[in-house]
């Protein structure tokens, strides 16, 4: 092998080892959150367009989900975990860390209120979902990079 071509698969080996990323690292555990968090919106969506019938069970469990979610996502973003695993998160949020805390904070305080005046047929889950889509929105805005 030539010179050049060994410092060229060092370099490579070098990129992929640092290209992988464990399952359990903060970026993936926030992003699996986040794609929870999707799935609880789309069930509740679904109900509020009428493609579901309404399941009062669903509809606790996906508020379940947002809730228990809001309760450990912002520590998923310890300092280093900036880049990586495809990370959408924006650097805005080591910068702005007490608010991006508490949007978190927002997106479950909405939550456990639906939770505990469950809505109890089709309308009321569309108009829990305003305020809750207003959460994810208010959040994504400032602190996620849409790539
Ligand atoms: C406090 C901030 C915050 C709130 C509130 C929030 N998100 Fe996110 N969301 C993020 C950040 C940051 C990312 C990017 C995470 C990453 O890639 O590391 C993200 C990513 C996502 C993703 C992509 C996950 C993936 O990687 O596949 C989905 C889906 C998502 N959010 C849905 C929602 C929904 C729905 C809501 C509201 C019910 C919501 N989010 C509320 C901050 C928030």
């Amino acid at each position: 092998m030539k010179l050049k071509t060994i410092a060229a698969a060092a370099a490579l080996a070098v990129l992929g080892a640092s290209a992988v990323i464990a399952a359990d690292e903060p970026q993936v555990a926030r992003q699996q959150m986040m794609k929870k968090v999707g799935g609880a919106m789309g069930a509740l969506a679904g109900i509020a367009k009428g493609e579901k019938p309404y399941d009062a069970e669903i509809v606790k469990a996906s508020l379940s989900t947002m809730s228990d979610v809001s309760k450990t996502f912002a520590d998923q973003f310890p300092a280093g975990t900036e880049a990586g695993a495809e990370t959408e998160a924006s650097p805005k949020i080591w910068e702005n860390m007490d608010d991006f805390k508490a949007k978190t904070a927002q997106l479950g305080k909405a939550a456990e209120a639906t939770l505990a005046s469950l809505p109890a047929d089709q309308a009321g889950v569309a108009a829990a979902l305003g305020p809750i889509g207003k959460d994810c929105a208010a959040c994504h805005e400032t602190y996620r990079i849409k790539k």
